[in-house]
């Protein structure tokens, strides 16, 4: 699966957040807990340089818990990184942020002195959510496209949390690490890559695989079959006719099954989903 980042919006967000970090203390990075691999943006390090940094791992309400665990201890053993789980519901979790924030930069922090923080990732991973949440109100435009990058000026506004931490009220929008094609396969899988940029047949097969191998009862459970099919084409096929996604002649439209199971996956009707393990990708980075 192709998909096309002009090289133009990504030297324009870079140098938009690159000016923005000599006002920034501390970084929180928000991911996608179902990838945080494929969700996290390498420039993240590159710009924050020796800032600490909270790593969210948001949605995780639609993540399977274990691996979100594993994905946790994984970024806690990078230097000057603090890892939270975290979903839209659970806003009390959200609140202790600004502590979080105190304990990484306890030199700062005072009215005089505040903690200047900024949140940044991809798009649609809950950025603005996230914000709003935190200013406890809405203030940033849930929902943006995927490489759009808004201005983030030296005149931002800042929110002003718990007197001692002032939020920026813009968030910093990276375009996605798509170097790995597995990683753009999660994208889409997931959502992040909208829907106009996708060939739904081509990751409802990436998708329909890696269920097999990780998920093969929930598969079961679900489209009610007698036993999981041995392939990712096969799956879709056993979806068409469960579901009834038949064209004339009795051929199945492999599309509407795709739909259907893309569909279910984002919904959370096949359960908490994990589409990367930290194991997984350290064996995708050796076989590459
Ligand atoms: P962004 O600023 O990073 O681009 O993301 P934003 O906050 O706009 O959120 C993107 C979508 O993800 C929104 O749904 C939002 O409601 C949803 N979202 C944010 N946080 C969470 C979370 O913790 N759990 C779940 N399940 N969803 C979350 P949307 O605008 O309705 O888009 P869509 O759902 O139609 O794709």
């Amino acid at each position: 699966m192709a998909v096309q980042w002009y090289p133009g919006h990504m030297n324009k967000a870079r140098r938009i957040i690159q000016a923005a970090m000599s006002d920034v203390d501390l970084v929180i990075e928000v991911m996608d807990a179902r990838i945080p691999f494929s969700s996290e943006n390498p420039m993240v390090t590159e710009l924050r340089q020796h800032r600490p940094c909270i790593k969210i791992l948001n949605k995780s309400d639609l993540a399977d818990p274990l691996t979100t665990k594993k994905w946790l201890a994984y970024f806690e053993q990078q230097q000057g990184v603090k890892a939270q789980a975290l979903s839209v519901q659970e806003k009390a979790k959200a609140k202790k942020i600004p502590g979080l924030c105190r304990k990484l930069l306890p030199q700062r922090g005072t009215a005089v002195k505040p903690i200047r923080v900024m949140i940044m990732g991809i798009p649609n991973v809950g950025k603005s959510t996230l914000i709003n949440t935190l200013a406890g109100k809405t203030l940033a435009k849930v929902g943006d496209e995927p490489a759009v990058t808004k201005e983030v000026s030296k005149a931002q506004h800042r929110i002003i949390l718990d007197g001692n931490i002032a939020l920026s009220d813009t968030p910093g929008i990276l375009w996605p690490k798509i170097e790995n094609q597995n990683s753009s396969y999660r994208l889409a899988v997931t959502g992040a890559i909208k829907n106009t940029a996708i060939d739904f047949e081509d990751i409802a097969l990436f998708a329909a695989d890696y269920l097999i191998s990780t998920y093969a009862q929930r598969v079961i459970e679900r489209f009610k079959l007698k036993h999981c099919p041995n392939s990712g084409i096969q799956l879709l096929e056993d979806i068409g006719r469960k579901r009834g996604c038949l064209r004339a002649g009795g051929i199945i439209d492999l599309q509407r099954a795709s739909e259907i199971l893309i569909h279910e996956i984002r919904s959370g009707a096949l359960g908490l989903l994990s589409f990367e393990t930290p194991q997984m990708i350290a064996n995708e980075i050796i076989a590459e």
